[in-house]
């Protein structure tokens, strides 16, 4: 599947004038995208819904975009094959961009497993509005978990192209955060996430 920018034939941009800093004024934090990455049962969407509880409480503007919910809707036509894997991060890039220029502080909770997706979604906004949070957990734990029985049923050959059994999952090298869900717990991973936002002045 080609990855180069397609824009349909005349068509002519139009420039709203209630822009992203009139929006971030008003809502008085900044936007920015929270790119969580990690296998399946990592603690990806778990993390993002903490980390917006807390933002919710200090009246943030959020959102979370997580894959399983999204590809009962907007991605829906998708599968696991590594083209549709490539289409499911372009669609959830481009969408994630129309929440930064809305003001939003978006939290995305795919498992995009190929760096080069990432990094094609990280050159699509402005520097350093693209934070990339590595879940970083070993897969037996994942497997252990196991909260969907998805690792079961790979194992047992039902689900072809698991992420982590038969379809691979590319590590960052060098994410803006990584957290060992593993191994620490839900509010350690989530007071490091605050901290990373307060940190990049995202928060006043
Ligand atoms: S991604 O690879 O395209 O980024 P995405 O995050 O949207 O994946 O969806 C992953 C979720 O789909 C998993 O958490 C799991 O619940 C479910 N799933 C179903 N089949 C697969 C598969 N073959 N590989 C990985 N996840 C799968």
């Amino acid at each position: 599947m080609s990855s180069e920018k397609k824009v349909s034939s005349n068509v002519v941009w139009h420039h709203a004038t209630i822009d992203r800093q009139r929006r971030e004024a008003l809502n008085g934090h900044k936007s920015v995208i929270l790119w969580f990455t990690g296998l399946s049962g990592s603690g990806k969407s778990t993390l993002a819904h903490a980390v917006e509880e807390q933002l919710y409480e200090m009246k943030c503007r959020t959102f979370v975009l997580d894959g399983d919910n999204i590809r009962h809707g907007l991605c829906g036509d998708l599968g696991f094959s590594d083209d549709d894997r490539v289409e499911n991060i372009r669609r959830i890039g481009e969408v994630a961009k129309l929440f930064l220029e809305a003001g939003v502080i978006t939290l995305t909770a795919f498992i995009s497993p190929f760096r080069s997706d990432r990094e094609r979604v990280r050159n699509l906004v402005p520097h350093g509005d693209f934070l990339e949070i590595y879940c970083r957990c070993p897969l037996e734990i994942c497997e252990e978990r196991d909260v969907k029985g998805l690792y079961k049923k790979a194992r047992a050959g039902e689900i072809k192209a698991f992420t982590g059994i038969d379809s691979p999952y590319e590590e960052p090298l060098a994410p803006e955060l990584a957290v060992d869900t593993g191994s620490e717990s839900l509010e350690e991973s989530t007071a490091k996430v605050i901290g990373l936002l307060k940190s990049r002045g995202i928060l006043n």
